[in-house]
């Protein structure tokens, strides 16, 4: 893969936490280097803004003790460099600090005669992001000068927010400020050359992806075992601990490079994809995994060291197995993720092991022949296969034998510049392969808060280890635990908050379950589709298999919630229930039904003192896992005694209740036909900008207009989405329009209160007629539909 970076475009790189540990380790030594072999742009300044009273001299013979420190130097080169440097003094929260600096970085562009392209790192704990993102945006210095002139983009490091709340609310905050396009954030593995090689080793090579799947597979395990300790990182590492400071990030990076699909090409929008696709299949562990494959430890003497609480119940090793992927080609397999500090030897490595055939040709009683492939970053940069071969001599013995490629001999790289370099370039190049998106981000801290907050509350002990020992890692041994735990059904205890049972399990419906599951509920389901159920079983949610079996499985008060197509089904499930349920039990319907029928049904219910109440629910699949909108209607004492479950299931707070049997429902239908004249007029401006006179690229119009656009809407992304899932042209995706009947309730309500409503009607209109004339248009709403409801997009024959 070789791509063409532009990288010498005047530049000023400016540093907010000028004198913090980030600056002094990596980034000063990172720019001197860059310096010296000549890869910084020719027009080019740093510009420092820390609390520190200091004058730009102080500063650059601060930064120059400090370069000195980690890295060989020559003098004269090292006073050039710092020429470029020079130092703003500045508190983060005063408005007064961007106006110097906006004064600063204007000198810089009047000097050169340019609008410069101006580079925000972020060096700062994530305490003060959000007052520095405001800012930054407020005092207009992220603005570039004109759209063709002097970028502006945002460098910010891990850990991005503490858990998924937090990353969450920054990157909204960040998406209303600035545009994806400008955002680039960190995580330094990705620009490692061993992290780098697996891609290439796995695609450029013919030899081993065709058994890169569960079926060969047998085991992965990443471990980052470091000999140094948190020396004088206290305050950050006591807050955050080993499992938030490299596995949400670095060892979740490293699986998804090696567990990733195919990407489309090797380009960056393809690449992040599919690392985000794959992120997206994890499944924290529940509880009960926890306890049994976790392991947690702190070193003796870690409570010494400054600003580390004497109370300290922060891990600085960790382990933790589970068959934690669930995309289809790796369901099931057992993976090991761990990391320590102050370890008696420093491993960085993935271990990909082999499953051998049973029965195999092995001598009786002695190992199993597995082959492995390991790719390991330190102690060396090496990249093993490991296979097994006939010891030389008369008898036939066999033996363990490795093939070896060693990246480069003797890695004299100074640490952390080879990483940061390449970080540096693809930001001024503004190529974003190596930095992570947000659905990485979201998908990654959603794997780990469960641990997190389990191990917080307890569930785990926290041991001690001797600092420079191994001693952790014979007793966190999980591994032979391990083989073959992943096939297991889960051991699903009473839930916690209550008990629910779903029917539908559909993409919506299994989501929602799986939700409830990780919020505490107990959750039972039933549905047709019999493989469902088995792949839901691994996911906590206990199986019925009629609905009779769920309704018994179900305490008193039971509670039910249909995730059915609108419609027929919907009565018959109803019919069914009936016999088999008792007052004050409860039906809810969170399925699109038409809401008169949702009164009917009520009435029905009502007669046997069965409660009802009618939800509709956006968001899509995906929102069903994380969070959707709910609206809610019924009577609002049931409303009251099943809040919690709807608070359970919304995004942030998104719940409503509607006063009036069927208003949740009616809610909904009109949120549908609302949806459907928002999806027509996308769908007919893409047809347009289709049909152009230029060549556009749909997909960074979609990407462009979903960033701070007026337009920038969930449609929007999805069709960004859509268009890196079946290309532009959308081809395989059918032109012809299903529907499933929500506009037509719209019209006819509409009618019925003598309103007009044009564009529904006449978005309606389209998919009918698109049934005999498909075309693009029909396409991007097919492709859309796919994406928010799952509904397949119909591949043309
Ligand atoms: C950082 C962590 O992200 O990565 C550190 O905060 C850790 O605690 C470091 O030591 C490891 O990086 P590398 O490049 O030295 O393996």
């Amino acid at each position: 893969m070789t791509r063409a970076k532009t990288t010498n475009i005047p530049t000023v790189l400016i540093i907010l936490g000028a004198t913090g540990d980030l600056m002094t380790r990596k980034i000063a030594p990172t720019l001197y280097h860059m310096f010296g072999n000549g890869s910084l742009p020719n027009m080019f300044k740093v510009v420092g803004v820390a609390r520190r009273e200091l004058s730009n001299s102080d500063y650059r013979d601060f930064l120059s003790e400090h370069i000195k420190k980690r890295t060989r130097i020559n003098s004269n080169k090292l006073n050039s460099f710092l020429n470029k440097v020079s130092y703003n003094k500045g508190f983060f929260e005063k408005t007064i600090t961007y106006s110097n600096l906006k004064k600063t970085v204007r000198e810089i562009d009047d000097q050169w005669g340019v609008c410069a392209n101006k580079l925000f790192y972020l060096a700062v704990p994530p305490k003060f992001y959000e007052t520095i993102f405001n800012s930054l945006s407020s005092s207009g210095l992220a603005d570039p000068c004109s759209p063709e002139e002097g970028w502006t983009r945002i460098i910010v490091e891990k850990p991005f927010g503490e858990d998924y709340k937090t990353a969450k609310k920054l990157d909204e905050l960040l998406s209303k400020l600035f545009k994806e396009i400008q955002i680039y954030r960190i995580d330094h593995y990705l620009a490692k050359e061993m992290v780098q090689n697996i891609l290439s080793f796995r695609f450029s090579n013919t030899l081993f992806e065709k058994i890169w799947n569960k079926e060969f597979v047998g085991r992965i395990d990443i471990r980052l075992l470091e000999k140094h300790g948190v020396e004088d990182r206290g305050a950050y590492y006591d807050s955050i601990g080993a499992l938030r400071d490299m596995g949400q990030n670095h060892i979740l990076q490293m699986l998804a490079l090696t567990t990733m699909d195919h990407p489309e090409s090797f380009e960056s929008d393809p690449i992040r994809f599919k690392r985000a696709s794959i992120l997206k299949t994890l499944r924290p562990p529940l509880k009960s995994e926890i306890k049994k494959y976790s392991y947690r430890a702190q070193y003796d003497g870690y409570k010494d060291i400054e600003d580390v609480k004497k109370s300290s119940k922060t891990e600085t090793y960790f382990k933790i197995g589970g068959a934690f992927l669930t995309s289809p080609r790796w369901s099931g397999i057992p993976i090991t993720l761990e990391s320590g500090k102050r370890m008696g030897t420093a491993e960085k490595e993935i271990v990909i092991t082999f499953k051998h055939p049973i029965p195999c040709l092995c001598p009786q009683g002695a190992t199993h022949y597995e082959n492995k492939i390991m790719f390991q970053l330190e102690p060396e940069e090496v990249i093993s296969v490991q296979f097994w071969a006939k010891k030389p001599g008369t008898t036939f013995d066999i033996e363990e034998r490795d093939l070896e490629f060693r990246l480069r001999k003797n890695n004299k790289k100074t640490q952390y510049v080879e990483e940061y370099e390449k970080l540096l370039l693809d930001v001024i190049a503004g190529d974003q392969t190596l930095f992570i998106t947000t659905d990485e981000v979201h998908a990654m801290w959603r794997f780990t808060d469960p641990i997190v907050k389990a191990w917080q509350k307890g569930t785990t002990k926290l041991h001690t280890y001797r600092p420079n020992t191994n001693e952790p890692l014979e007793k966190s041994s999980l591994t032979d635990s391990l083989t073959g735990f992943a096939l297991k059904p889960v051991e699903i205890k009473s839930g916690m908050k209550g008990a629910i049972g779903i029917i539908g399990l559909g993409r919506m419906g299994g989501n929602i379950g799986k939700h409830l599951v990780r919020e505490g509920w107990r959750v039972v389901g039933s549905d047709k589709n019999r493989e469902l159920l088995s792949e839901l079983e691994h996911e906590g949610i206990e199986t019925a298999s009629s609905m009779k079996d769920l309704t018994e499985k179900l305490p008193k008060k039971k509670i039910i919630w249909l995730m059915l197509p609108a419609g027929r089904v919907v009565d018959e499930t109803i019919e069914k229930l009936i016999p088999l349920l008792k007052a004050n039990d409860t039906i809810i319907d969170g399925g699109n039904s038409f809401f008169k029928d949702s009164v009917k049904r009520e009435k029905k219910l009502s007669k046997k003192g069965i409660n009802f109440i009618d939800v509709g629910v956006s968001g899509g699949p995906m929102a069903a896992l994380d969070g959707a909108s709910l609206m809610i209607g019924g009577r609002r004492a049931q409303f009251v005694k099943l809040e919690q479950l709807f608070k359970d299931l919304a995004h942030n707070g998104s719940y409503e209740f509607f006063e009036g049997v069927g208003a949740g429902h009616f809610v909904k239908m009109i949120h549908n036909g609302i949806e459907y004249g928002m999806m027509q007029s996308i769908a007919e401006g893409f047809n347009i900008l289709k049909h152009s006179q230029y060549s556009l690229n749909l997909k960074k119009i979609a990407a462009v207009y979903n960033s701070g656009a007026v337009i920038e809407s969930k449609l929007m992304g999805w069709l960004n989405d859509a268009f890196k899932l079946h290309g532009e042209d959308l081809k395989g995706v059918s032109g012809k329009v299903s529907q499933s009947g929500e506009g037509q309730w719209t019209i006819d309500i509409a009618k019925e209160k003598k309103l007009k409503v044009k564009i529904i009607e006449e978005s309606l209109k389209f998919r009918k007629l698109s049934q005999k004339s498909p075309n693009y248009t029909g396409k991007i709403l097919s492709a859309l539909r796919e994406q928010f409801g799952g509904h397949s997009a119909r591949k043309e024959r």
